[in-house]
């Protein structure tokens, strides 16, 4: 029996996944949120592809050992940029750091992601998880896309979640007055907004040589949410984490989003896993905040509409 469209996600999970022979290597691929579950997983996985590694992370202590693992897995030193994507300045800093460095950039992953069951402003007042899990992506693509449009046929990949279901983007109450705050709504809220620029970045990156495309990793085991207090931890950790699966997968899925192929000219889709798929109707091509969402998402990063 064949689920409607809204509903494919659950099989989707169970799907089989697409697999390349093409390598990655030589590739400089620039990865957020290297320190942990999914992130670690495919800095390692890029780097015994033979990959070039640009780790962004906020901990040096735990960067630097993860830094020293991928040189050991590829003999090819991975360069480490620190940033808290908490705040814009330092992804704009990160940004700069990464430019000054890479003469050339082939894929981008923005990976890193939280899950807070308390609202946390930032210090200007924005909810921390719309500036981590988009606001901090958002600025970091749009400040890489001239380095990247000078590779051929770079792609940016953007760490979604099927998350987004659970909210469309609260674009008019960013600081939740209005809106009574949750975990999963602000993860929802954070992540449509993401797929919907993704939809407004693809139609610009048109003619660049550029993809952008985003994904659900899987459910897998990893930190997320773990600073969330003693009884959502160990909820976390002892009653989902145990059907969780291993984050290879996602580091498998992202492998071949990256270097398929057949994927060199594909952009604008959502996968689960390496399955594409449709997302919830408010996060979707058809949703009539895509513009909104451009707008506002400029104005917070700081940067005008037009991308250049
Ligand atoms: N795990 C799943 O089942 C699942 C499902 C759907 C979507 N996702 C998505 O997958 C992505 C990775 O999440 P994960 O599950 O691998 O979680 P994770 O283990 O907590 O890893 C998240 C990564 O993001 C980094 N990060 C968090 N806050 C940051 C900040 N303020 N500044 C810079 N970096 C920051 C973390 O750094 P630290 O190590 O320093 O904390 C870590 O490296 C997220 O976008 C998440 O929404 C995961």
């Amino acid at each position: 029996m064949k689920l409607p469209d809204q509903l494919q996600f659950i099989a989707n999970a169970y799907a089989k996944q697409k697999r390349t022979g093409a390598s990655l290597a030589g590739k400089v691929c620039v990865i957020t949120g290297t320190t942990s579950g999914v992130g670690y997983a495919v800095a390692k996985y890029f780097s015994k592809d033979m990959a070039k590694i640009v780790m962004v992370c906020r901990d040096k202590e735990r960067g630097e050992k993860v830094k020293s693992e991928l040189y050991g897995l590829s003999g090819i030193e991975p360069d480490m940029i620190l940033a808290d994507f908490r705040s814009l300045e330092e992804v704009r800093r990160a940004a700069g750091e990464i430019l000054a460095i890479c003469p050339r950039i082939d894929i981008l992953i923005n990976n890193a992601g939280v899950f807070s069951t308390r609202l946390i402003l930032n210090e200007v007042g924005v909810d921390t998880v719309l500036a981590v899990n988009h606001l901090a992506s958002f600025l970091m693509t749009r400040l890489l896309i001239p380095r990247m449009a000078e590779s051929a046929h770079a792609r940016i990949l953007q760490v979604n979640s099927e998350g987004h279901r659970f909210s469309k983007f609260i674009y008019d109450d960013i600081q939740w007055k209005h809106h009574r705050y949750s975990g999963y709504r602000s993860c929802g809220s954070s992540k449509t907004a993401q797929l919907l620029t993704v939809w407004k970045l693809d139609q610009l990156l048109s003619g660049t040589g550029i993809t952008i495309n985003a994904m659900h990793p899987g459910a897998v085991k990893s930190n997320i949410g773990h600073s969330n207090g003693l009884l959502y931890t160990f909820f976390s950790r002892v009653i989902i984490t145990p059907f969780l699966k291993d984050p290879t997968i996602s580091a498998q899925a992202l492998h071949y989003l990256a270097a398929a192929p057949e994927l060199e000219t594909v952009s604008g889709y959502y996968y689960n896993l390496t399955t594409e798929e449709q997302p919830a109707q408010h996060a979707s091509l058809g949703s009539s905040l895509i513009e909104e969402a451009w707008k506002i998402s400029s104005r917070l990063v700081g940067l005008p509409e037009d991308q250049d």
